[in-house]
């Protein structure tokens, strides 16, 4: 009973908020002073989603210059929307940053005074039940950011064997339960195919015994997190990001990830002790900077960012 109410309460929290239209940026005053917004710098922002980072770091100063990568066309059509005050101050483009150094040196722009990344997906993908991100909207077994890519959620449930599915589950998810939900998973595509959202969303809840229900998130919100790191390949986008950045700044430019989840986390954490030891930068934050609950009240979203920083030497 007790669970029971407290999934309730989970749920009405997060169906308020993903009625809302809008994607409200994380820890926005932080990213303007990490990133030291100051007149004539050139910034890029890795991940440009609906451009709120970015409207803010183009109004910090009158004239600093932006390039946003996006691999999503469709957030690239909100950032352009939002940013028409800004125009001739920003230059938009469909990139992954993981391709940063090929693409500023198209642009004959080498090295940047500010680079920016806010992992994960935006509240553009968690509100449209077609891109299949939400185990709250009954939607296609999506999950591709980009909508050129060819590996989606639905081909992973349906063709990956049992032992690739519970590896997956397990290191990107880093969920305990990845063994009984990829038999689970398995059991169920044999009698028919698993098409939509809500469907892996009950699979995977009945696959854990419901007294071990995570108390504060959905029971298959770790399982979707793996497969949207899994179709859109994200912590290798973000390592070949990592080896390629240093190189787009200029001496005294700033890097600043916010990450959401441990294993983004973790990698972005080792690269920039490295780099301290090896005295390329200066950390500007000890430990992640994180919201204050108030911003979590306000964006609930936020509540597992980490937001860490350094400054090339
Ligand atoms: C959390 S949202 C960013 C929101 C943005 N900061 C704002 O304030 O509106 C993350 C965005 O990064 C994009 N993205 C994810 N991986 C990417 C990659 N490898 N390269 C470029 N964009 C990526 C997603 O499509 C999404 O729009």
């Amino acid at each position: 009973m007790k669970t029971l109410r407290k999934s309730v309460r989970f749920y009405q929290i997060w169906v308020f908020k993903l009625s809302d239209p809008i994607h409200i940026p994380v820890l926005k005053e932080e990213v303007v002073f990490f990133l030291n917004c100051k007149k004539g710098k050139f910034f890029v922002d890795g991940t440009v989603g609906c451009g709120g980072h970015a409207k803010a770091i183009l109004e910090a100063k009158a004239d600093t210059f932006l390039l946003g990568l996006d691999v999503d066309e469709e957030a690239l059509k909100e950032a352009e929307r939002v940013l028409v005050p800004y125009e001739g101050r920003y230059h938009l483009v469909e990139a992954n940053f993981a391709k940063i150094g090929l693409v500023l040196k198209s642009l004959h722009q080498e090295k940047v005074d500010g680079i920016l990344l806010d992992l994960g997906m935006s509240s553009l993908h968690l509100a449209q039940a077609k891109r299949g991100f939400s185990f709250l909207r009954t939607g296609p077994l999506d999950m591709r950011m980009s909508k050129k890519g060819s590996l989606t959620a639905e081909l992973i449930v349906n063709r990956w064997s049992q032992a690739r599915l519970k590896e997956i589950i397990q290191k990107y998810g880093e969920e305990k339960w990845a063994g009984r939900i990829a038999k689970c998973i398995v059991e169920e595509r044999t009698k028919a195919p698993i098409q939509t959202t809500t469907q892996l969303a009950e699979i995977v809840a009945k696959a854990i015994p419901r007294r071990y229900w995570p108390h504060h998130i959905h029971p298959a919100t770790r399982t979707f997190q793996a497969l949207r790191i899994a179709v859109n390949n994200e912590l290798e986008n973000l390592k070949q990001f990592l080896t390629q950045a240093l190189d787009c700044l200029t001496s005294g430019g700033r890097l600043v990830i916010i990450s959401f989840h441990s294993l983004e986390d973790r990698m972005v954490k080792k690269t920039f002790r490295e780099w301290a030891r090896e005295n390329k930068v200066r950390p500007l934050t000890k430990k992640p900077v994180v919201p204050t609950q108030e911003e979590v009240k306000q964006n609930p979203r936020a509540r597992s960012a980490k937001l860490r920083a350094i400054e090339k030497i």
